[in-house]
């Protein structure tokens, strides 16, 4: 229900006629407590007399007992309809700094609408400024300078720091676009050897955290499990809150997070499995370390590469929802774990990192190509997201399922030509059923078939991309901390209009 001027006008309005002397006029606002009477002659509105307009008759040496309100006065001043919107009186105020209107319906007279009005009854705008309106889920909207990369949808392209993203993935190993996350640079072979053999040595998890892993492990599904692996981790190193930390302390504690998260997913994937959990490896990269430390067994150097060229393409991509909530979590000063814990829960949802293995899952109940198109037209036509399609910021092929696809023909396995098959099926489905809106694949739809692939269990997908993703989610934390200000937006209230009575129980 829109609220209109009737529902926060002061009626009935203080009125005075022309004639009226200053003084007259000046004691009726006085005895009202308010700062402007409605002028009116045989019942019409022929005039607005404010404190500002007695103000300039003083500096004016005016007579307030002789002179006439009729001199002074702001005389046809614009009126609002009592049904208007309250958001016309809004802009009417503000637009021309009035601070009251005269409230009419037809010629009557119905009361005066202030900024006291609007201000006290919905307390939604601060007096200087009104509110910016933004698209719904914040589409396009900028909200804040980074340096740490961008996304360009319109031309299929991201990057990270001054570098394409793509060629990264391609041309560099993981820790070294890590360190240029965290350091601001791409290291030199000599800088690059000593800082993997540093994230190495922190891989191990801290005797608390051991402890407790069974029986966290025991109850949820591998994300939930970080998530609350996480916040262990940050009572049992004692994180204090970004707000109370230099840049260094920051710092070290992202690296170290960072290095450990694999060792959290794979310990507790094994547990749950019932398996031995495996000590990761120093002599191993990140992504080999991982695929050993989950399946027991040291990966082909393919597989490893692979699952390596999938965690430099996920581990940074804009303002995506879980880094925006890791940004505005730090905004807070919270600490850096409350900010990863509330990443990982915002990249849990299927519209976000939830999709991989649904994708593959669409696969299976695909089976054959021939089966694709009646599967996907259903689908679409019943309403449901086909998984691993569109992209909020992508309105052109997503150029992390480029590569992921030709990492998936250098891998071979029988799911390359379904793969493909579907992939052609379902753009040419949606193109026709969802006419303009550019759906293409996304990153996760040849994600679930890499890491299929490499053997990783379908529930582990979503827990892998977290497992890359925090180190981009810690660089938006340090970058947010190092000039923050708190992220605090508003909302337009829709609801009844306020304050009514309350009820009596
Ligand atoms: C990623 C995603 C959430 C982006 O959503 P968005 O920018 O908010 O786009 P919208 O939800 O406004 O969708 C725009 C239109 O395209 C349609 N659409 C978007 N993605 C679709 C999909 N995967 N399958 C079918 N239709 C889709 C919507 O139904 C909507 O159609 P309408 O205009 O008839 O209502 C969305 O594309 C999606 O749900 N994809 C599937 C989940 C997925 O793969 N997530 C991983 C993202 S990396």
């Amino acid at each position: 229900m829109k609220t209109v001027v009737r529902d926060l006008m002061t009626s009935p309005a203080i009125t005075c006629t022309s004639s009226d002397s200053l003084a007259t006029a000046a004691r009726t606002m006085r005895e009202a407590e308010t700062g402007s009477v409605v002028v009116t002659d045989a019942g019409k509105v022929v005039g607005i007399l404010t404190e500002r307009d007695l103000l300039r008759a003083a500096a004016a040496s005016a007579d307030p007992g002789n002179d006439a309100v009729a001199l002074w006065m702001t005389a046809h001043p614009d009126v609002l309809g009592a049904d208007e919107e309250v958001d016309a009186a809004w802009a009417s105020l503000t637009a021309h700094h009035y601070r009251h209107l005269p409230v009419v319906e037809g010629n009557a007279l119905r009361g005066v609408i202030s900024l006291r009005d609007l201000m006290g009854m919905a307390r939604i705008r601060p007096a200087s400024e009104s509110s910016i309106d933004v698209p719904p889920g914040l589409e396009g909207v900028l909200v804040a300078e980074t340096t740490v990369g961008d996304v360009r949808g319109q031309e299929g392209f991201f990057h990270y720091r001054q570098y394409s993203a793509v060629d990264l993935a391609e041309r560099r190993s993981l820790e070294d676009v890590w360190h240029l996350l965290f350091r601001g640079e791409l290291p030199d072979a000599a800088m690059g050897a000593a800082f993997a053999a540093e994230v190495r040595s922190r891989r191990g998890l801290p005797a608390g955290l051991t402890g407790i892993l069974p029986a966290l492990a025991r109850q949820g599904a591998p994300l939930e499990v970080l998530r609350s692996a996480v916040s262990v981790l940050g009572s049992e190193l004692g994180w204090r809150p970004t707000h109370d930390i230099d840049a260094a302390e920051l710092a070290d504690q992202s690296l170290g997070l960072c290095a450990v998260v694999p060792t959290i997913l794979a310990t507790a994937h094994r547990l749950r499995e019932g398996l031995e959990p495996v000590e990761p490896r120093a002599d191993l990269d990140f992504a080999a370390n991982y695929l050993y430390m989950l399946t027991g067994r040291a990966p082909t150097a393919e597989h490893a590469r692979a699952i390596e060229q999938y965690m430099i393409l996920t581990i940074d991509h804009g303002f995506n929802a879980s880094t925006f909530t890791a940004r505005v979590i730090t905004s807070t000063g919270a600490d850096l774990g409350a900010a990863i814990v509330g990443a990982i829960g915002a990249l849990s949802g299927p519209l976000h990192g939830g999709a991989p293995s649904r994708a593959l899952d669409m696969l299976d109940a695909i089976g054959t190509a021939d089966r694709a198109e009646a599967y996907i037209r259903r689908a679409v036509e019943d309403g449901d997201r086909i998984m691993g399609f569109g992209h909020r910021v992508y309105k052109t092929d997503d150029p992390r399922s480029l590569l992921l696809r030709s990492v998936t023909e250098r891998l071979g396995g029988p799911l390359v030509a379904l793969s493909q098959d579907v992939e052609r099926t379902t753009v040419d489905v949606l193109a026709e059923l969802k006419p303009g809106r550019q759906l293409y694949t996304n990153v996760e739809f040849y994600a679930g078939v890499v890491m299929h692939t490499c053997g990783i269990p379908r529930d582990m997908f979503t827990p892998t991309f977290a497992a890359g993703r925090t180190i981009g989610w810690c660089t938006h934390v340090m970058e947010q901390a190092s000039h923050n200000r708190l992220i605090r937006p508003a909302a337009r209230y829709v609801g009844p209009p306020p304050p009514q009575p309350v009820p009596t129980p």
